[in-house]
Order: C-alpha cells, then sequence, then structure tokens
C-alpha cells in the first residue's frame, strides 16, 4: 500500500485531481491467485477493460498474464505493448462483421458469445479455432448492472442451445477450442463461481466439444469497498475451483488449460484518486465539501451507487462531521460521497478516494471539458511512469482539430 505521506508528495507534485496506482499490489494480487488455486494450468486473464494504463499493462505482461479485450483497439493496444496474439482473447458482444474480421486476421482468439455470429463465422471462416460463451444462468454480482449471466441479460449463448451450436459447428468445420462464462463483476458468493463452473462443465463433454484445450470461467472476483466488509476466503475458494476443475479433467479425458479473467480483483484496490477541496458549503441540512474532480474521472458512485472510501490525507485526526462530498461538475448528481463522516475538512484539503484503480480512469470522459487527470504509477514506493494529463488548450484543440480545424492554430 502507498503510505499517505507519498500520496500527499505525489498530489504535490503532480497535482490534482491525480489517480496514483500502486504497480507493487497489482502484482501481488496476480500472483496471490497461483496461490490461491495451485492448478499449473492456470492462466490469467487481465481484463484490459478495467484499467487500460500502458504501464500497468506492462507490468502485468512482464508478470506472464495474458489479457481479455473487447474492442479491437484493446486487442490492438495489447498486441502493441508485446502480449503474443495467443495471450489474448477477445470477447466483445455485439460486435460488427469489420471487427470480426479485423480481429480475426491478428490470429487473436474471438470468444463468440451468440447463434447469429457463430453462423457468421461458419459461413464466412469455415474451419477457425474459436471459443464459445455460454451464459452460465447464474445470476450474481455487485449491482444489477453487473450481472451478466441468468435470462435478463444479452450475454452469452444459452447452455440448452448446444445441440444447435453443435450442428452450425459442424457446418462450418469450426474448431471449438475454448468454452467461457462469466457470471458477473464483484461476485458475492463464493458458490455462484463455483456454479457457474459447473454449469460450463457440465456441457464440455467430449461427445459435445472434442477438441478443447482450455475453460475460461470469467472475471468478477469481489474485491471489498468497505473497510469492514466481509471478505471472501480466497484460500479455500482456491481450493474448491481446483478441486472441480480437476475432477473435470479426469472426466474429460485431458488436462485442459484452466482461465480467469480478473479486472477489479488486480486493478481496483490499487488505485487512489487525489482530489482537493476548494469550497466547503453550509445548506440548511447538509455540509458540503466540493472538490476539483467529478463523475467523469470516477462515476461509479454515481453511476451503481457503489461505495467509494475516502481519507482525508490533511486532517486525518480531526473530530468527524458529515459530508456530502461533491465534485465540480454541473449536476446534482455529482457525489463521490452523501452524508459520509469524515475527519473535519477544510478548504484545500486533500481527500484521497479509494478503490479507484478499477473502472475509474478507463470509464472517464471529458464531460464539461475538464481533461482526465494525470496518472502516477509507483512500484516500491517509487514513481516510475507518469502519464501527464492533456492541458486545456491541448483539449480545446483536440476538438477544434475535428470539429472547426479554420479555428484551431
Ligand atoms: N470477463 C468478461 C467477459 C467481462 O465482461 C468482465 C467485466 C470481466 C471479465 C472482468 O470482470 P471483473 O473481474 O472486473 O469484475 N464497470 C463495472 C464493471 C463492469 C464489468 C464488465 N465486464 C463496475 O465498475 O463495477
Amino acid at each position: 500500500m502507498i503510505s499517505n505521506a507519498k500520496l500527499i508528495e505525489c498530489a504535490k507534485t503532480y497535482g490534482t485531481p491525480l489517480f496514483i496506482y500502486d504497480g507493487s499490489l497489482m502484482l501481488e494480487r496476480y500472483f496471490d491467485l497461483f496461490k490461491f488455486i495451485k492448478n499449473p494450468n492456470l492462466k490469467v486473464h487481465y481484463a484490459l477493460k478495467a484499467n487500460y494504463n500502458p504501464a500497468l499493462l506492462t507490468l502485468l505482461r512482464d508478470a506472464g498474464a495474458g489479457i481479455d479485450a473487447v474492442s479491437p483497439a484493446e486487442v490492438k493496444l495489447a498486441l502493441k505493448l508485446g502480449f503474443a496474439p495467443d495471450r489474448i482473447i477477445y470477447t466483445a458482444n455485439n460486435m460488427t462483421d469489420a471487427e470480426f474480421d479485423r480481429v480475426m486476421k491478428t490470429g487473436v482468439i474471438i470468444n463468440i458469445g451468440s447463434l447469429s455470429r457463430l453462423k457468421k463465422c461458419a459461413k464466412n471462416y469455415p474451419g477457425s479455432r474459436i471459443c464459445l460463451r455460454f451464459n452460465p444462468d447464474v445470476c450474481d454480482g455487485d449491482n444489477k448492472m453487473t450481472m451478466t449471466g441468468g435470462d435478463l441479460t444479452k450475454f452469452g449463448i444459452l447452455l440448452d442451445a448446444v445441440e444447435e451450436v453443435k450442428k452450425i459447428v459442424k457446418s462450418g468445420d469450426l474448431h471449438v477450442v475454448g468454452l467461457h462464462e462469466h457470471t458477473g463483476s464483484g461476485l458475492q458468493h463464493v458458490e455462484s463461481v463455483l456454479q457457474s463452473m459447473r454449469n460450463l462443465m457440465a456441457i464440455a463433454t467430449k461427445e459435445n466439444f472434442p477438441e478443447l484445450e482450455f475453460m475460461d470461467f470469467g472475471g468478477g472476483f469481489k474485491v471489498p469497498y468497505r473497510p469492514d466488509e466481509a471478505k471472501i476466503d480466497y484460500v479455500a475458494m482456491g481450493k474448491e475451483i481446483d478441486a472441480l476443475f480437476n475432477d473435470f479433467c479426469k472426466t474429460y479425458g485431458r488436462e485442459l488449460i484452466m482461465r480467469f479473467e480478473p479486472g477489479k480483483y488486480l486493478s481496483a484496490e490499487c488505485g487512489t484518486l487525489i482530489t482537493e477541496v476548494n469550497t466547503i458549503k453550509h445548506n440548511r441540512t447538509r455540509t458540503i465539501a466540493g472538490c476539483n474532480a467529478g463523475f467523469p474521472q470516477l462515476i461509479r458512485p454515481v453511476l451503481y451507487d457503489a461505495y467509494h472510501h475516502i481519507v482525508n490525507l490533511s486532517n486525518p485526526d480531526g473530530a468527524l462531521h458529515t459530508y456530502d462530498v461533491c465534485g465540480n461538475i454541473c449536476e446534482t448528481g455529482d457525489r463521490f460521497a452523501e452524508q459520509r463522516e469524515l475527519p473535519e475538512i477544510r478548504e484545500y484539503d486533500l481527500l484521497a478516494i479509494g478503490n479507484a484503480g478499477a473502472y475509474c480512469y478507463s470509464m472517464g470522459s471529458v464531460y464539461n471539458l475538464r481533461a482526465m487527470p494525470s496518472e502516477v504509477i509507483v512500484v516500491d514506493d517509487k514513481v516510475v511512469s507518469v502519464h501527464q494529463a492533456q492541458s486545456e488548450d491541448e483539449l480545446i484543440d483536440s476538438v477544434l482539430a475535428r470539429f472547426a480545424p479554420e479555428v484551431a492554430k
């Protein structure tokens, strides 16, 4: 964990708002997975959508990770950063023919999640090696927007369509080398992980899919967002996963690769967003701490009602008061926390918003024409990489260059 003193030092050096990532913690989380799940055939494919910072990706590449990519640009970024095509899986949903074609040409395996796309693949790309995404029929996740299993979601092929799948596969002489499922993000129950695995394994018979090389059980490993939140016993879960997979491989008759695709688990806790308070305002019933960042930089509280822990770096021992911690965007919902008890916040105090490493910068925007903040990567308590924010003029020029080149000088 990066110390509070280091966070303050970085904020002073690079300005705020600022994302700071602890690369050492990310690697620790990566290697932990191999301690929990002791299977020698385990491969971890990082869900790049969680955070595409190239310095973090490079650390993971050197550690041996693969990539779960969801757009042609994510595939291209991973390839440019030196991930070999066989370390990448492409799992877009509702992809276009052109996107499919572009990725096919890179040699990256495509994970097909609909009968419609499978038919097109059989017709236009006969003989291809593919992976098939099934809907595991298990509903779990940290909120209903991040649950991907079950009837109400758009993801994957239904398990009971397996006979139809086989016919299409045969018609195009396709080679199904992998099966995939992803249950949701922030899975609350270990049993959901295991049940989804069992459901996918039930159709992964040698009769149905004789050419399997890997089984991919998606991401979704939960991380605590609140300090007092119960933690998953990953050691116990890892043992159950390993036992389940070993039994499966025995029945299948061959050792297969076991893949997981965590995003949050690797990157959420390693990130912190530092923001400076510039306004304290007492409305009738609320005290508002107004910051120099807003939901374009960290949207999870507004979008999912997600809790992100906040620390007052500048006054950690102050008397507790209750605050609405608000951003600088012209919308009422622009809040990082509502009615949160925090040590007294004064103007110019620095606040550290925790678990800002996954789905924060990557879901960011320049709404209200404020550039996304700089990002700093710390490894072993040293800054190893800085991704400088666009300046105000660079941001404006990039807008003008596209829409009004005659105004851009
Ligand atoms: N694999 C697939 C196919 C996925 O769709 C996802 C996430 C993952 C792996 C990684 O899931 P993770 O380990 O990060 O939970 N923006 C939301 C999360 C959306 C997750 C989308 N898919 C949030 O901020 O909570």
